[in-house]
């Protein structure tokens, strides 16, 4: 019999409510491979679904988690030989899932497992693929990013945005970063050789226009191709306004409409509600500009895109990522609560002690 460990929210609404507990796991079933956790990346969107803000989050015994890495400990190819599996045991693997990554064991389908470069640790593995993913699909299927032109990334010392801002650097793209803290901008500096001029300490959305406006100027650019928004909220309107035609305003996240604090703050968050971004379609037509929508869960339902884009991504040879914090798997309130200050620069990841 095997046990795992796994973190579960009886019932949405804080993350405190997170308990550990204990379960028996059975044996892969065909076409799965069962994996020991070495380390499990933390994602914004598990905040969102422990507190309940997140529509596709199961309502009741939720375990977070999108991603995690470890070691390939069962395989069941069923009638297929073991030899043409895609997986064998002791291979070293990183996969996502729709949830429940917060756990020292799991029973993953191939199409969700991939292998990742030799030199990298488990942790940087584990700080890849949901972040990877999101700034690969923003960017390059949805934002048609090409040599030259001028992107705008929110957040660009977390995870999503220090992988955009390796990916536009390869297809030597322009970019203006923004940061909610002045404590990130020499991080931004010294990792990736930007200009000050071109990182936007983020303060009231009413300053932003003349922010945009000064890096542009610094970049010659006339204005942003692509803008990669995490955040709506002020910051949404000045940036499209900014956009040059032909200019793709792409929304995945909505990080300035949540608040802190282990439970949602109703007041405020009906408040952000209520006063985010809308836009009047018509004038988009002579303004030639796009908003596009994007969540991974859509490539979680499409398996078969993965894979190639996972090719593609490792293709790119890009530096591991940047773990920014560690923290045990039996920390995991703690490691979210840390997240959820806007503070890390980086990925935020667990890590699970071999059993
Ligand atoms: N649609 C999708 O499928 C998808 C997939 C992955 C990620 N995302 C979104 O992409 C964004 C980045 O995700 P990530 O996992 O890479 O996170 P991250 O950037 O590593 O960390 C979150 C960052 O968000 C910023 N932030 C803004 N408002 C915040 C608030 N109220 N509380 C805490 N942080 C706040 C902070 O940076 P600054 O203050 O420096 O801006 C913080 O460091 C998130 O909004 C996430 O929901 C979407």
């Amino acid at each position: 019999m095997t046990l795992r460990k796994l973190w579960v929210v009886p019932k949405l609404g804080s993350i405190a409510s997170l308990e550990l507990r204990e379960e028996e796991i059975p044996l892969p079933e065909v076409g799965h491979v069962q994996i020991a956790t070495r380390a499990v990346g933390l994602n914004f969107a598990d905040v969102f679904a422990c507190k309940g803000l997140y529509a596709a989050a199961p309502k009741e015994n939720l375990t977070p988690g999108f991603e995690a890495s470890g070691v390939v400990t069962a395989i069941n190819s069923g009638e297929e030989k073991a030899e043409d599996y895609p997986f064998k045991v002791g291979d070293r693997v990183v996969f996502i899932t729709q949830f429940g990554g917060y756990a020292t064991r799991h029973n993953i389908a191939t199409g969700y497992v991939f292998t990742f470069p030799e030199e990298w640790s488990f942790a940087q593995a584990a700080a890849f693929p949901v972040q990877a993913f999101t700034a690969y699909y923003a960017l390059f299927e949805l934002g048609a990013l090409k040599k030259g032109q001028t992107v705008l990334v929110h957040s660009a010392a977390g995870g999503v945005g220090q992988l955009a801002l390796r990916m536009i650097n390869k297809v030597e793209g322009k970019v203006i970063a923004t940061v909610g803290n002045p404590t990130k901008v020499e991080f931004l500096v010294e990792t990736f050789k930007l200009d000050k001029e071109q990182i936007i300490v983020r303060k009231d959305a009413s300053e932003f226009p003349a922010q945009l406006d000064a890096a542009c100027a610094h970049l010659d650019s006339k204005g942003l191709n692509i803008v990669m928004d995490s955040l709506m909220g002020g910051f949404f309107s000045p940036a499209y306004k900014k956009m040059v035609p032909m200019g793709r305003h792409i929304v995945f996240g909505s990080a300035s409409l949540t608040t802190t604090g282990d439970s949602p703050s109703w007041l405020s968050l009906g408040w952000r509600f209520y006063n985010r971004p809308r836009l009047d379609i018509l004038p988009m037509i002579n303004y030639n500009k796009a908003v596009m929508g994007f969540n991974l869960v859509y490539l979680f339902d499409n398996m078969d895109i993965m894979k190639p884009i996972w090719d593609i991504l490792i293709g790119m040879s890009l530096p591991p990522p940047h773990v920014g914090e560690e923290f045990d798997f039996s920390e995991a309130a703690e490691a979210l609560r840390r997240f959820q200050t806007g503070l890390t620069v980086g990925k935020v990841i667990l890590i699970v002690k071999e059993e």
